[in-house]
């Protein structure tokens, strides 16, 4: 799937002056089921995460407090998406490349995911990963 799938979707805010207040359903307002829900969250300054790619995980990521910037690549081409409002969500399609990092201090990561945790989707290796990119443009399978 190329990056231009991969976009900051704008979710429901119900604004109140007793606190605003935004939802997610499935399906509706981003383009997958859920069957899983993660957070990072003490992350120390200067760390990064991610550094690995899935096979076939949908993911929308929201900075749920706080800030990080989401680095993606596709093989080909790289974008960095700044994320700092609980109102927006960076729909991250399968074998994209990511990295987060630039976090604020005290900021949570909100990932909702398409499928339950399977360590067999990840590729760790940004070799791999490149040649996994290159095996789906030829049409072939990934080594
Ligand atoms: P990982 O996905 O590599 O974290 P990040 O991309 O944020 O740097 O996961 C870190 C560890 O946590 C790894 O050992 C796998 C484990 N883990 C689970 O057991 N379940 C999960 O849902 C997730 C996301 C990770």
């Amino acid at each position: 799937m190329p990056i231009s799938d991969c976009k900051i979707l704008d979710l429901p805010k119900i604004t109140d002056p007793r606190g605003n207040l935004t939802f997610i359903e499935q399906n509706r307002h981003v383009p997958f089921e859920i069957k899983r829900i993660y957070y990072t969250y003490d992350v120390p300054g200067g760390s990064d995460r991610g550094a690995h790619a899935h096979k076939n995980l949908h993911q929308l990521i929201v900075a749920m407090s706080g800030s990080f910037d989401v680095v993606l690549d596709d093989g080909l081409e790289t974008k960095r998406f700044h994320l700092n409002r609980s109102y927006f969500g960076l729909y991250v399609c399968p074998m994209m490349w990511r990295i987060i990092d630039n976090y604020s201090s005290g900021s949570v990561c909100l990932v909702l995911a398409s499928e339950l945790y399977d360590e067999a989707d990840y590729i760790r290796d940004y070799e791999e990963f490149l040649s996994a990119v290159r095996a789906s443009k030829e049409g072939g399978s990934p080594k």
